[in-house]
């Protein structure tokens, strides 16, 4: 039988965080034995802001060897650059002319970053970029995409744009989808995790834990040092109440770092809701840190690893572009019988 695919994504914008990783790239490695998965490194994405064209590549290479770090395994997933692979593009354009602009006007992510730059001034790109989100998706004929709380509406829409092109030109049966045959398009679900959906900033409790954000204190990078750990969560922001609980709506700080500790130790919301409930801060914040600096020191090590060795690296994204090509061929190959070039 035919394995379900996965795909999903991370853009090479600055440090991939704890958001990332306990929103995303933690789960993929739960997928890799189920599913045909590929993970890419989105590169497309990260110029829709202005950004360093000298850290572009760098950014690139460090996310590659951060997933492998993380658990992902070559030798079931592929793993590639999505410039690397020019049919997203490509489809993302033949995908632009079934989009409404309504549809694209009603994104919140692109009404929060288009005010931060100016809303005139904000480029097409960063209007466009759920079309292109929607391409690395349906390029694949995806069935699911792990993402963390934030993609929602993204995936929402991919949904929508796939049924769209199906009603408008995929009037027949398709059959060479790599086994898959019946509509043009599969509509993708999204598999947001139990925990982990929305990490919280480390300074304000309530945006989320995010690389674009100008404090680099808000948030835990994957590669950041044990003193940098330890710092940056004995600053964090707290409250006063005591104790320490889930779920209490006036208290989303301490929901959040119960929550990472949660993942992080690996133990249950109950285990940790027994441990905490008498806890100081002050006794709390050195345990969290301490099993963040546990959790993270082997994926640091894999990292360095992999870094010193670039030759590798190269041949594994080599080999996850060809794979990838090979698979949106055929995508691309219906989708412009079915529009008529
Ligand atoms: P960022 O928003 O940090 O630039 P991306 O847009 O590259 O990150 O998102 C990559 C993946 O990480 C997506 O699946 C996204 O949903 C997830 N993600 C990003 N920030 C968080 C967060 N704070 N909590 C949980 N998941 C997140
Ligand atoms: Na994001």
């Amino acid at each position: 039988s035919v394995k379900k695919r996965v795909v999903s994504g991370v853009q090479p914008t600055g440090s991939i965080h704890l958001g990332n990783y306990l929103g995303a790239i933690k789960n993929w490695v739960a997928l890799q034995d189920t599913y045909e998965t590929l993970f890419i490194i989105v590169d497309c994405h990260a110029i829709t802001l202005p950004y360093d064209t000298h850290q572009l590549g760098k950014a690139t290479t460090d996310t590659a060897a951060l997933y492998l770090a993380c658990g992902i395994d070559v030798s079931k997933a592929s793993v590639f650059v999505q410039s690397h692979v020019p049919a997203h593009a490509q489809l993302m354009w033949l995908l632009s002319a079934s989009t409404p602009i309504g549809w694209l006007k009603k994104m919140t992510q692109f009404k929060e970053k288009s005010r931060k730059e100016g809303a005139e001034d904000a480029s097409v790109a960063l209007f466009t970029y759920p079309d292109l989100m929607t391409a690395d998706i349906l390029l694949y004929q995806s069935d699911f995409v792990p993402v963390g709380e934030d993609q929602k509406q993204h995936i929402e829409l991919a949904r929508e744009i796939a049924q769209r092109v199906n009603h408008l030109y995929g009037g027949r049966k398709w059959k060479k989808l790599g086994g898959r045959g019946g509509s043009l398009f599969k509509i993708p679900e999204p598999l947001i995790p139990q925990a982990g959906a929305r990490v919280m900033s480390l300074t304000d409790g309530l945006s989320k834990m995010s690389k674009s954000a100008p404090s680099d204190q808000s948030r835990i990078n994957l590669l950041d040092s044990k003193d940098l750990i330890v710092d940056k969560i004995k600053r964090c922001k707290t409250d006063s109440f005591a104790g320490l609980e889930f779920d209490n709506a006036e208290r989303p700080e301490c929901n959040n770092l119960l929550s990472v500790y949660q993942i992080v130790s690996g133990k249950t919301k109950e285990e940790v809701t027994e441990e905490c409930k008498d806890m100081s801060w002050g006794t709390f914040k050195p345990l969290l840190a301490d099993a963040l600096i546990e959790h993270l020191s082997p994926i640091q090590a894999r990292y360095q690893e992999i870094i010193a060795e670039p030759a590798y690296l190269d041949k594994v994204l080599s080999e996850g572009a060809d794979r990838a090509a090979e698979l949106g061929d055929v995508t691309m190959r219906n989708m412009h019988q079915a529009m008529g070039f």
